[in-house]
Formats: structure tokens, C-alpha cells, sequence
């Protein structure tokens, strides 16, 4: 048997009680009553509107918004005693508000629905969280930044194919996670724009017959724009979608940079060293020091892209309008943004807290002779045809290899005997740095170019320091 059903908000029609099990499966207050907060928002601002508009009389508005005020305190404070038989957070709020005003507390539901009141909730949820977001890849974009000015003038192997390719700055290649969450940041704000419609007036699916006054409701609670059609209203959760679209890309952006970690702090690439307070140890083998951060982070993007997929999965047979389906929005929703919002707060201080080898990155982009395409365009400048040049790199790659030694230990006797156009200078070019510093075109690794973007960061993420 259920609980003794209390406070129903559909008792009226029904003669027998609830199924135990379908009470539970049909409860959502495990996890809807994170939205107490907006919940109580969105009532003040509904009850304030009917008073507004003579729906209900100013001494009822009036009762009801203490009301909320002292419920809502009682949540905070942790004195809801939250209940499998209310459903959900919007039967707690209204069950409790009754308990404490009485008869007016009826009058609040006039002119709404939980379908519009759920979906309001849900929006300004993720607009609230979605603030949190922004603030959290503004923090990781910051240690990116750090990182790189710490060791601008690093130079590493840049790879393709995971092979050692061409030397970049380290600088460089954490540049390019900046630019990541650039994009993640502006698709986070194009997303919370589209999620700033107000659905309260909606109603249950077609719209009320009460004087009811939307725009002054989205005003009040910070709504950009109001619902069209009270059908897609309460039906819509392409804004749930695209936030988890959002968080899902962003998660795979760290989890790229988390893979290069795990990589890069292993002993075949030593390129890094993960601090204690990111790393976790063996309980068997005494010297592993384990990147667990990182690796957490890598493995948590299947969650994050799971519950991407499982709200699109929810959504795509649903005929309009709601339909107790969407009931399982909010998990997904939830589970993604708590993890990203986890996962940023974990990246930042490890990078702040990572150690760069640098000798061991310079060495590596000494080896592996990458420095096979100067020498090419070494001989491109010269008038050889670049794909003989390269003809004639790829020999002399062939010759060094065999014999143990990098380009830049061949002698010049040797380069001539490939090439009489070869002189003392392509020593020069076969430093790894200038190949780094020559590369000055548009977005590419120079140290001009890096310099310029750092300063540029800077300016953008620290725009208070001007
Ligand atoms: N807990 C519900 C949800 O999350 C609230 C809306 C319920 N509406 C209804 N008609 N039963 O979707």
C-alpha cells in the first residue's frame, strides 16, 4: 500500500489509492526537488501577476507570497520532510503552503498547470546553472592561460596521427583548448538565449480562460521572450536538449585534453607531472602514481554523452502535448550539468598544478625528425620543385636514421652530395625553434602569433586588468 495520500492534487476523480509501486515510479521528488528554488520563484511571480490582473484579491496574492517566502525558508533550512506520496516539488510546495496559510493557497493554482509550471521551472533551472557553466569554463580558459605563459617559449612536438609531426609551442597547443571553450561558451549563450521563453500561461496545453498577463510574469522572473503556442509550450524541451548537446561537447572537449594528460604523464612521453592532489596511488604497486582526474574526466564524458542521447531518445515519439514522459527530462538534465560543472572545477587547478617538463619536450621535438619539412621548404625556397624537395628530405631522413643521427648531424659534405643547392645555412633551419618562429602565417605556432594570442586571452578573460 502507498502512503496515505495527504494532499492530492487530482484526488477529486479517483475512488481507490494509489499502487505502492506506481506511487514510486510515478514520484519524482528524488530528484525534481532540486528545482525548489525556481519552483517558488516562478509561484511568487504567478501569484503576484494574478493579483495584478484581479484574478485573485491582493490580501490572497498577498498571504500566498509569505506563504512561499516561509517555505522556501523551511527548505533551505532543511525542514521539508519531502514525501514519495506528493509526487513532486510543485505538490510539496503547494501542500506545505496550505498547511501554513490555508484557504488561499487553493487559489494559487488558478490559471496554470504543473505542465507549464514544470517547464518553467526546468528553464529557468538551466538559465541559473547554465550562468554557473559560463563562470566554470571562464575559470578553466583562465588556467589554460596561465599554463601557456608560464611556458611560452616551451616547444614541443606537434603530432598527427599521434606521430611526431612539426615542432609547435606548448603555448600553442594549449591555445587551442582556449579556442574550444570559446565556442563551447558561445554555444552555452546562444543555447540559454533560446531557453529564456517563458511557458507559464500556457496552462495544462491550450491556454487558460482567465485575463492572464505572460509578459509581466517573464519580466519579473527574467524571461527574454514569452511562449507562442501554448501546445509546443509545454511539450518543448529542445532547450533541454541543446543544453545537454552543450555540456556533451564540452565534456569531449576535456576529455580530449584529459586523454593528452593521461599520455603525456605516462613514462613513454614524460611531458608532464600530474600533482598528489590530482593523482591517486596503487594499492598493490608501490611507485604507480595513477592520473585518476584525468581519467575520471575522460571516462565521465559517456554519462554526459548518455544523457544527451537519452533525452532525445525520450523526446522522439511523443505525440503533443506533455506527456509523463517528460517527466524523465530532469535526470539527464541534472546528471550532465552537475558532472561538466565537477569535471571544469577538477581541470582547472590540475593544469594550474601540472608540471611541464620542458627539457623533455624539447628533447622529443628534437628527435623524430621534424624537422624533415624545413629542410623540404628549405629546398622549395631554392627553386627545387617541393615535390623533389621533399624526394630529397625523405633521403636524407633515410640516410640520418640509418645511421643514428638526426638531420641537424649530417655534415655538409652529405647534404651536398643529396643537393648542391644545400649550403651552411640549413643548420639554422633545422633548429627546431626556427622552425617554430617561422611559421608566421595567420593562427599558426610562431612565437609572434602565440605572444599576440596570449595577449589577446588576456584581454578577453581578465578584462577587469585593463
Ligand atoms: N513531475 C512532473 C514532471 O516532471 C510535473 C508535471 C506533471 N504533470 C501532469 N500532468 N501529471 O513532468
Amino acid at each position: 500500500m502507498a502512503d496515505k495520500p495527504e494532499y492530492k492534487l487530482w484526488g477529486g476523480r479517483f475512488a481507490e489509492p494509489t499502487d505502492a509501486l506506481m506511487q514510486r515510479i510515478n514520484a519524482s521528488i528524488g530528484f525534481d526537488r532540486r528545482l525548489w528554488v525556481q519552483d517558488i520563484r516562478a509561484s511568487k511571480a504567478h501569484a503576484a501577476m494574478l493579483a495584478r490582473q484581479g484574478v485573485i484579491s491582493s490580501e490572497d496574492a498577498k498571504a500566498i507570497l509569505e506563504g512561499l517566502r516561509r517555505v522556501g525558508e523551511e527548505i533551505a533550512a532543511g525542514g521539508m520532510e519531502w514525501r514519495e506520496s506528493l509526487e513532486d516539488i510543485h505538490t510539496h510546495v503547494e501542500a506545505r503552503l496550505k498547511e501554513l496559510i490555508g484557504e488561499p493557497a487553493g487559489r494559487l493554482h488558478t490559471a496554470r498547470s504543473r505542465n507549464d509550471q514544470v517547464a518553467t521551472d526546468l528553464r529557468l533551472w538551466i538559465l541559473d546553472t547554465g550562468r554557473e557553466l559560463d563562470q566554470a569554463l571562464v575559470e578553466y580558459q583562465r588556467a589554460l592561460v596561465n599554463l601557456a605563459e608560464r611556458h611560452r617559449a616551451a616547444i614541443m612536438p606537434g603530432y598527427t596521427h599521434l606521430q611526431r609531426a612539426q615542432p609547435v609551442l606548448f603555448a600553442h597547443h594549449m591555445l587551442a583548448y582556449v579556442e574550444m571553450a570559446w565556442r563551447d561558451r558561445g554555444r552555452l549563450a546562444d543555447c540559454l538565449a533560446r531557453a529564456s521563453v517563458l511557458p507559464l500561461g500556457a496552462a495544462a496545453l491550450a491556454g487558460t480562460t482567465f485575463d492572464i498577463d505572460p509578459a509581466s510574469v517573464a519580466a519579473d522572473l527574467g524571461f527574454k521572450n514569452i511562449f507562442a503556442n501554448s501546445l509546443d509550450a509545454v511539450s518543448d524541451r529542445d532547450f533541454a536538449a541543446e543544453f545537454l548537446f552543450t555540456l556533451a561537447l564540452i565534456q569531449t572537449h576535456l576529455s580530449r585534453l584529459a586523454e593528452e594528460l593521461v599520455l603525456w604523464s605516462s613514462q613513454e612521453f614524460g611531458f608532464v607531472a600530474l600533482s598528489d592532489a590530482f593523482s591517486t596511488g596503487s594499492s598493490i604497486m608501490p611507485q604507480k602514481k595513477n592520473p585518476d582526474a584525468a581519467e575520471l574526466i575522460r571516462g565521465k564524458t559517456g554519462r554526459v554523452m548518455g544523457d544527451l542521447v537519452s533525452l532525445l531518445t525520450v523526446l522522439k515519439g511523443l505525440p503533443l502535448a506533455y506527456n509523463k514522459d517528460l517527466q524523465e527530462d530532469k535526470e539527464p538534465v541534472f546528471d550532465a550539468a552537475g558532472t561538466v560543472l565537477d569535471c571544469l572545477r577538477v581541470m582547472a587547478p590540475m593544469l594550474l598544478n601540472v608540471t611541464v617538463r620542458e627539457d623533455s619536450l624539447r628533447r622529443a621535438a628534437q628527435g623524430g625528425f621534424l624537422n624533415a619539412t624545413e629542410l623540404a621548404d628549405y629546398l622549395a625556397a631554392r627553386g627545387v620543385p617541393f615535390r623533389q624537395a621533399h624526394e630529397i628530405a625523405g633521403r636524407a631522413v633515410r640516410l640520418a636514421e640509418s645511421t643514428g643521427r638526426g638531420l641537424e648531424q649530417l655534415g655538409l659534405d652529405e647534404y651536398k652530395n643529396l643537393d648542391s643547392v644545400i649550403e651552411q645555412d640549413v643548420f639554422e633551419v633545422l633548429d627546431p625553434s626556427h622552425a617554430v618562429n617561422r611559421r608566421v602565417s595567420p593562427g599558426g605556432t610562431a612565437s609572434r602569433n602565440v605572444e599576440a594570442a596570449l595577449m589577446e586571452a588576456r584581454k578577453r578573460l581578465w578584462p577587469e586588468s585593463d
